[in-house]
């Protein structure tokens, strides 16, 4: 048919319907969640047709998915949506979403409940059956991709005149519907592809920082708990109306930033070595046990001493041989007192100024060994870690530590992050920094700190004081961690809104904290 034969108002019409689907087409395309876009498919192809019901089926294997029905009609008479649970039919050429799937036909059957006796399909009248609906005219249609590939089949039942009655779909609608399927296709393929792989990334993401929590024992699991208790945070955040935290709202795809950050926060522990990470005590198991032994040595030698001199004095006066076996008893009890001292110091914590003496006055002390040398009773280096004044690091450990959220930013610094998570580095690198500026790695101040590593910094010091698993200690009682975050906030260092809010909503609470999403 030539172009001059086609009526002035079908060419007004054609024109509109392009513009439309071009319009659809845009809509379709910037919709990224799939759940949305498929009901979106189903509707925008309903309202071009003006059909009363649509069904959307997405082809899995040998199965068709069947994800979306709508029903404009029984919608108006139950007043409320549908209940609809997506389920499976097999993909045969029996039912007639199946045929479509698997020939790539177009079906416009003008009545459902009338078709020839020659053709393969039937209607399935079980949802008529249970609603009291009458599925009538039908245009069916396969979804094919970009590459051709029929992904899913879009139906659309009963179109609708302007008195509300049911007509058989126009033929010029066929094609129309084919180009706005295969359109959904393309959408649907692009919304699964990102899906897979922000899936992919998550993963690696997660096991890369499993794998680096578990290098020691007590930060096992410590980066998943860290995301979490941040989101919990962003949200709390979220449903503030008062105040400052009123003001900050964190959009989904920040709260999806965020976790990433928490997973990501302590990737740099891969440059600071196990013997670091996993040091719990000032001096090794291994290294007191050498104290031990060395201590051993010493009450022997001591004791060899006594007997030496006993046998010069044996000639000589009783009561000073008793005087001196008296003084080496006591000199080996002094051994064995100052051994439960060092044992005493070892575990990190605070060393006064007595106990420092008294560590310096015994490493000072001096024994001669099996080969006749004589030795102080401590050498520089266990003399050095045991006096350590907090904590359980020298200052070189406790630097080399610290170079955890060095190299967590260089290594964050060169993945090409999508826009969406661009702030991982900033936000991720930024958890030990302090508002008072008194944190690392750039001391930071106030609001050069963003309300991301904010929530992250109190997030990761209220995991790593309250986890039970570090092998020296039991956790913290919660009250006592609570107060900590208390007056880390009073002091300056952490933000005091979100400290009271952690507490006021007791995000803490650790139970729950698996069945969270990761
Ligand atoms: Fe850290
Ligand atoms: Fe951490």
């Amino acid at each position: 048919m030539g172009s001059a034969n086609v009526s002035p108002r079908r060419k007004i019409n054609l024109a509109e319907q392009i513009r439309k689907l071009n319009a659809i087409g845009i809509a379709l395309s910037s919709e990224n969640n799939l759940n949305n876009l498929l009901e979106l498919i189903v509707t925008e192809a309903r309202n071009f047709t003006r059909a009363d019901g649509g069904s959307l089926y997405i082809k899995e294997a040998d199965k068709l998915n069947f994800v979306v029905a709508q029903t404009e009609s029984l919608q108006h008479t139950n007043g409320k949506k549908q209940p609809f649970k997506s389920l499976y039919l097999p993909l045969s050429k029996a039912s007639i979403a199946g045929y479509v799937a698997l020939t790539g036909e177009v079906l416009n059957i003008p009545d459902v409940y009338d078709v020839p006796k020659t053709v393969a399909y039937r209607i399935n009248k079980e949802f008529d059956r249970q609603t009291g609906y009458r599925s009538q005219s039908m245009l069916v249609v396969p979804m094919r991709d970009h590459t051709d590939e029929i992904i899913g089949v879009l139906q659309l039942i009963n179109s609708m005149n302007g008195r509300g009655e049911v007509i058989p779909f126009e033929p010029e609608y066929e094609s129309i519907i084919l180009s706005l399927a295969s359109q959904a296709a393309v959408a649907i393929r692009n919304v699964k592809l990102i899906a897979e792989i922000k899936n992919l990334f998550r993963s690696l993401v997660r096991y890369s920082a499993k794998a680096i929590d578990s290098r020691s024992p007590h930060t096992a699991g410590h980066s998943g708990r860290v995301a979490k208790y941040g989101v919990r945070l962003a949200r709390a955040i979220n449903e503030e109306t008062a105040g400052r935290l009123g003001k900050i709202h964190f959009s989904e795809e920040e709260i999806e930033e965020l976790r990433m950050a928490g997973w990501l926060h302590d990737i740099g522990k891969i440059g600071v070595r196990e013997s670091v990470l996993e040091k719990t005590t000032k001096l090794t198991d291994d290294q007191i046990e050498v104290i031990a032994e060395r201590f051993e040595g010493i009450k022997r030698w001591l004791q060899t001493q006594s007997l030496e001199r006993k046998i010069q004095l044996c000639s000589t006066a009783k009561d000073q041989i008793e005087k001196m076996a008296a003084e080496t008893v006591q000199a080996v009890a002094e051994v064995d007192a100052a051994f439960e001292f060092i044992k005493r110091i070892n575990l990190p914590g605070f060393l006064n100024d007595e106990d420092r003496k008294k560590l310096k006055a015994i490493a000072q002390q001096t024994y001669v060994n099996s080969r006749g040398e004589r030795r102080r009773y401590l050498t520089k280096k266990e003399f050095e870690n045991l006096s350590i004044v907090r904590g359980n690091l020298t200052e070189e450990e406790y630097k080399e530590m610290q170079s955890h959220v060095n190299h967590t930013l260089d290594i964050l610094n060169k993945i090409p992050f999508t826009k969406d998570l661009r702030n991982i580095p900033k936000h991720a690198a930024g958890h030990h920094e302090y508002l008072d500026g008194s944190g690392y790695p750039l001391g930071l101040k106030g609001d050069e700190i963003s309300n991301q590593a904010r929530i992250m910094c109190i997030a990761d010091i209220f995991d790593a004081l309250s986890s039970p698993d570090r092998p020296y200690k039991e956790a913290i009682p919660l009250e006592q961690t609570l107060e900590i975050l208390r007056s880390q906030a009073s002091s300056g260092q952490l933000d005091g809104d979100i400290v009271e809010l952690f507490i006021r909503k007791k995000l803490y609470l650790r139970p729950a904290l698996d069945d969270e999403e990761d």
